[in-house]
């Protein structure tokens, strides 16, 4: 079972271990996989200069394999991916930055627990504590920096994607600069097309560490 933790400055010393295995996860991924070489790193860590304490990381944890999918938020009154290195995707309608407006980043699922042909449940798992999460933070917006073929899968969760711009080629992919709305419909639609019936989120504090400095999962539900 996967559940979705919400890493931020003020609980990240407890989650030191799961964060560390979610940087080389997403090197093994964005440089391994996607060859996104400028974010390659000797340490084999994939951080960049948005991983602050500003960062909030929504990791899905497995019991078992320990973090298999993850997403990162950071707050769009910091420096964030838009507005430091593509705020020509928000040429038209401006960079958003406001209180309750966040910048998604670096979604991803481990290979294992991917699906051919549809869209994986750990997937929609990872999705749906974005959104919880943000819900429960009142963030009411997100804005991203995405290929241009997650368009219509936004539309189809009911996220209500609006293009800030024009879309332009970086590495022989199209990019596009978007806002999402986060609300419980996006939520509910969300829910149904994974099927996913309950909160994806662990309780608060679902990781504790005993005295022998070994990892426990609370196994209560909010
Ligand atoms: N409707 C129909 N088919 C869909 C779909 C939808 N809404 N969404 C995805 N699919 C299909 C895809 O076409 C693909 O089919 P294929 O296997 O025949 O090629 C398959 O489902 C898997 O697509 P994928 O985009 O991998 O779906 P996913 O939602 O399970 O996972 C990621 C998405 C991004 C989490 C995962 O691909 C990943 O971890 N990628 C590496 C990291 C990354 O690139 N992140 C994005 C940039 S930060």
């Amino acid at each position: 079972m996967i559940e979705v933790h919400a890493v931020t400055a003020r609980n990240r010393a407890r989650y030191h271990a799961y964060v560390e295995q979610h940087y080389r996860i997403r090197h093994d991924i964005y440089v391994g996989e996607r060859q996104w070489l400028e974010l390659a790193r000797p340490d084999g860590r994939e951080v960049d200069q948005f991983d602050t304490d500003d960062a909030t990381y929504l990791l899905g944890i497995d019991a078992e394999a320990g973090v298999v999918c993850g997403s990162r938020l950071v707050p769009t009154l910091k420096p964030h991916l838009m507005s430091e290195v593509f705020p020509d995707l928000a040429l038209i309608y401006g960079l958003p930055r406001a209180r309750d407006i966040y910048e998604w980043t670096r979604i991803f699922v481990v290979p294992e627990r991917r699906a051919s042909g549809r869209s994986c449940l750990a997937a929609g798992i990872i999705q749906c504590g974005v959104l919880e999460h943000c819900l429960s933070q009142r963030i009411r917006q997100l804005s991203i920096v995405t290929e241009s073929y997650w368009l219509p899968r936004f539309d189809e969760l009911g996220w209500r994607p609006r293009p800030l711009g024009l879309p332009m080629l970086k590495d022989g992919m199209s990019i596009v600069g978007i806002t999402v709305d986060i609300t419980r419909e996006a939520l509910e639609t969300t829910r149904d097309f994974y099927d996913i019936r309950n909160s994806v989120m662990a309780a608060p504090h679902g990781v504790r560490e005993d005295n022998r400095g070994k990892r426990h999962h609370a196994r209560e539900k909010a």
